[in-house]
C-alpha cells in the first residue's frame, strides 16, 4: 500500500485543468451496455473506479480498449452472462449502476447489493422501487439482486428518499426507461449535472428524454439504441477540490475545464469566505490570498453544495477564521475526517448531522488516515496547508476519484510524495519485557 508524506506550508501557484467526472464517466460506461453497436467515449478519467467499472463490464461480455487519454472503445461481443460479481461490486459501489441497463436489454440482471460503506447507510430501495414500478420481477437472495422482466413498461415513478433523491438511482431508472414500452415520467429525480450528461448521452444514442436538469423527467421507450460517440463532462468536484486548496494555502491558481455553470453555490460560499475567483476567457482565476470569514454550510442535493465537497470545506473551514457550522444532509454520518483533522489540530466538535468548526491559526503536521474518498482529499488539501509534514495512509481511496491529484498539486509547487507504507521516521519501539509478557497474558 501506499501513502503520501505531505510538506506543508506552500502556497499553490500555476494552472492546471480539471479533469473528466468521475460520476458521469461511470453510470455512462454503464449504460454502454444499452446501445446496439459500439461506443467510444472521450474525457473518461483514469482512475481506480473506471478500472474497476471496466472490468464489470469486460466480465459482462463488453470488450473495451483505447486509452483514457485518447478515447476508449466499448462493444458487446457476448450478452450470455448477466452477472456483475461480488468481487467486483464490492470495490466499487456505482457497480449498481449495470443493474437497469442489465435488465433493459438482456432482460435479467443479477447484481451483488452493494453494502454499506465509510460515509453512512447506502441503501438502494429507491434503485428497486423504480425498476419493480416498470414491471421487473426483483428478489433478494444471498447477498445478490435478482431482476428480470421480459420487456420493462413505462410507469410513473417517485424517487424521493428521506434524504433527497437518489443519482445513482435516477441513473438506474433513466437507464432502464430508455428501452421500456411506452413512458415513464419520474418526479423527484437527482437534479445533478452528471445524471444530466448521462440523460444527454442516452439522447445522443437515440433516446427519448426530456426534463434533464429538473425533478421531473419524462422518458418515451425506443426500441433500440445506436452506437455513438461522447464526450464526458468535467469534474466539479475535482475542481471545487482544487478552489478549496488554492484558499487553504493562500495561493493563486488557474483552473481550465472548470464547469463554472454547476458551480454557482460552491463559488458563491468560497466567495463569501473571501476567496476571489474570476473568469478570464477559459481560465478560471482562484485567489486564496484573502480567506477572511467563517460561514454555516448545509450539503444538499444539486444545486446545494455537494456533499461531496463537505469534507474539503470542513479543512478549508478549520483554518479560517471564526465559528463555522457545517452540516450534510445527504449523508448525514459523513464525518469520519472530523477525527482526523483534529489530530492535525481543528477544532471541530461534532453533534449529530453537524460539526462546529472554530478556526484556528493554523494547523499541524501528523499522522492521518483516509477513511473514503472525499475525506483522504480533505486530508490532502489540509496538509498542504499544515506546518511540519503529514503522512497521509490508505490513499488508495484518494484513487479510486482523483486523476493524478498528487501530480497536479505537485506542478502547483506542493510537496507531495507517494511512497510505500512504512512508518516515516519512526522506528518501531520495542516493546518493554514487561509489557509483552502482561500482553501475553492477557491475551491467552
Ligand atoms: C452518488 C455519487 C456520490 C455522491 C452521492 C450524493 C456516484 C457514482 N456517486 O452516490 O459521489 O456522494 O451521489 O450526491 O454518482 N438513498 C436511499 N435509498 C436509495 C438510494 C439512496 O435512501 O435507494 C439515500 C442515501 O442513503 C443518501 C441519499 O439517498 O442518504 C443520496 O444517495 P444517492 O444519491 O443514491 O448516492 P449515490 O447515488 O450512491
Amino acid at each position: 500500500m501506499e501513502m503520501f508524506v505531505v510538506s506543508g506550508g506552500r502556497p499553490l501557484k500555476g494552472r492546471v485543468s480539471v479533469s473528466g467526472a468521475k460520476n458521469a464517466a461511470l453510470p455512462i460506461m454503464a449504460a454502454t451496455l444499452l446501445a446496439d453497436g459500439p461506443v467510444t467515449l472521450h474525457n473518461v478519467p483514469q482512475l481506480v473506479d473506471v478500472a474497476t467499472l471496466a472490468r464489470v463490464l469486460v466480465s459482462l461480455g463488453m470488450k473495451i480498449h483505447g486509452d483514457t487519454s485518447a478515447a476508449l472503445h466499448f462493444e458487446t461481443h457476448d450478452d450470455s452472462n448477466v452477472t456483475a460479481d461480488y468481487e467486483l461490486v464490492r470495490r466499487m459501489r456505482a457497480s449498481i449502476c449495470v443493474l437497469g441497463p442489465l435488465l433493459a436489454r438482456r432482460k435479467r440482471a443479477c447484481v451483488s447489493l452493494p453494502g454499506g460503506c465509510n460515509i453512512g447507510h447506502r441503501p438502494i430501495d429507491l434503485h428497486l422501487k423504480g425498476l419493480r414500478a416498470m414491471g421487473a420481477e426483483i428478489t433478494i437472495e444471498n447477498g445478490y439482486v435478482y431482476a428480470e422482466a421480459e420487456r420493462l413498461r413505462g410507469a410513473d415513478i417517485y424517487l424521493g428518499g428521506a434524504f433527497g433523491s437518489t443519482v445513482t438511482g435516477t441513473c438506474n431508472i433513466m437507464s432502464a426507461a430508455v428501452l421500456a414500452e411506452g413512458t415513464t415520467r419520474i418526479e423527484a429525480a437527482a437534479c445533478e449535472p452528471e445524471v444530466v450528461d448521462l440523460g444527454n448521452f442516452l439522447n445522443s444514442l437515440g433516446a427519448h428524454i426530456q426534463g434533464l436538469g429538473t425533478p421531473f423527467l419524462t422518458i418515451e421507450g425506443v426500441e433500440r439504441l445506436s452506437g455513438g460517440e461522447y464526450r464526458v463532462a468535467y469534474d466539479r468536484i475535482e475542481a471545487a477540490t482544487l478552489m478549496i486548496a488554492a484558499g487553504l494555502t493562500r495561493g493563486v491558481v488557474e483552473l481550465e475545464q472548470v464547469p463554472v455553470a454547476d458551480m454557482t453555490a460552491v463559488i458563491e460560499t468560497l466567495t463569501h469566505i473571501g476567496l476571489k475567483i474570476d473568469q478570464l476567457g477559459p481560465l478560471t482565476i482562484v485567489d486564496g490570498r484573502g480567506l477572511r470569514s467563517a460561514t454555516d454550510l448545509v450539503a444538499l442535493p444539486y444545486p446545494g453544495i455537494p456533499t461531496d465537497v463537505q469534507a474539503q470545506m470542513m479543512s478549508l473551514m478549520s483554518v479560517t477564521p471564526g465559528m463555522s457550522v457545517i452540516t450534510d444532509r445527504v449523508f448525514p454520518d459523513r464525518f469520519m475526517h472530523a477525527s482526523e483533522l483534529v489530530r492535525m489540530g481543528a477544532q471541530i466538535r461534532r453533534e449529530g448531522p453537524t460539526a462546529v468548526v472554530q478556526g484556528v491559526e493554523h494547523l499541524s503536521g501528523a499522522h492521518v488516515m483516509a477513511s473514503d474518498l472525499r475525506a483522504s482529499a480533505a486530508l490532502v488539501l489540509a496538509a498542504l496547508a499544515a506546518e511540519g509534514e503529514t503522512v497521509i495512509r490508505r490513499i488508495y481511496h484518494l484513487d479510486r476519484g482523483y486523476e493524478r491529484l498528487d501530480d497536479k498539486l505537485n506542478s502547483l509547487g506542493a510537496s507531495i510524495r507517494r511512497v510505500d507504507d512504512q512508518p516515516v521516521g519512526l522506528t518501531t519501539p520495542e516493546v518493554p519485557m514487561e509489557l509483552s509478557k502482561h500482553r501475553s497474558s492477557r491475551a491467552a
